[in-house]
């Protein structure tokens, strides 16, 4: 028997324009921080936005934007708290700061109950922090929201890029549109993760640089939207955004 919540998740998501799920290869690249600007940014540009913290090996958005104090409410389910102009929902409202990690079934059983309940009404774009690369909760997620879209974030490493690939054979195989890949953490010039990613016939968003003062941006969302990084992030969004 099928699972009644799954027809009532893509329900629930109905009013929602584009679903950007922003994922890697592997961890560590960048996801969560390209995820949290990029819905700032957007809100900023006065889309509605909502943010979504479905990562369950490391929840982080809420630690970059410094969401404290505020929760989600209950009315025919559950209803984000707004913060920064943006609607927040994340996973740790669920597991707190648990020490023991969900298992197998539990991951899906709260992704789906998290995806189920959660009201984010009219939304021009809806942003989630995935967790890293092609694990069994990527794949729920890819089979729970209908309208998902990818946005890959990399390195500028080949070892990294050879992740990306196998997640692009992945999406490829199962019909997942793809919108972009961006480059993170750049320190020196070069055309591999460009040439590479066009090759692959994806579209290039851009590249961001190794910013040495994006750590003591975290958890100040004003600091953080004066750092190189968020900078590039709306150069960046404000070139692709409109043609996905
Ligand atoms: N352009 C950059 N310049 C400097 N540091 C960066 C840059 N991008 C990310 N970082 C740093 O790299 C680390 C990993 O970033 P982040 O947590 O966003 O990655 P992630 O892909 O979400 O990781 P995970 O797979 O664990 O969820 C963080 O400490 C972050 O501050
Ligand atoms: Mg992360």
């Amino acid at each position: 028997m099928t699972d009644p919540r799954i027809a009532v998740i893509n329900e629930r998501l109905k009013e929602v324009n584009d679903i950007i799920a922003v994922s890697s290869g592997k961890g560590g690249v960048g996801k969560s921080l390209v995820a949290s600007t990029l819905a700032l940014t957007l809100a900023e540009e006065n889309y509605k936005v909502g943010l979504f913290d479905l990562d369950f090996t490391s929840p982080s958005t809420h630690v970059i934007l410094n969401v404290k104090n505020v929760y989600p409410t209950e009315k025919n389910g559950v209803v984000p708290p707004e913060i920064h102009g943006l609607k927040y929902m994340s996973i740790v409202y669920y597991s707190g700061e648990h020490v023991s990690p969900l298992r197998g079934a539990d991951v899906s059983n709260a992704l789906i109950e998290l995806l189920a309940i959660t009201r984010w009404n009219t939304l021009d774009f809806l942003i989630i922090d995935m967790p890293p690369g092609i694990s069994d909760a990527t794949l729920d997620i890819i089979r729970l929201v209908k309208r998902i879209k990818f946005l890959i974030v990399t390195t500028p490493s080949q070892l990294a890029f050879e992740t990306v690939r196998k997640l692009v054979n992945l999406l490829s195989e199962l019909n997942i549109p793809i919108i972009g890949v961006v480059e993170n953490m750049k320190m020196k010039e070069s055309r591999f993760i460009r040439e590479q990613t066009e090759k692959t016939g994806l579209k290039f968003w851009g590249e961001i640089p190794f910013d040495y003062t994006l750590e003591e941006a975290i958890g100040d969302v004003n600091r953080l939207s004066k750092t190189k990084f968020m900078e590039r992030i709306k150069e960046i969004a404000e070139a692709n955004i409109n043609k996905i």
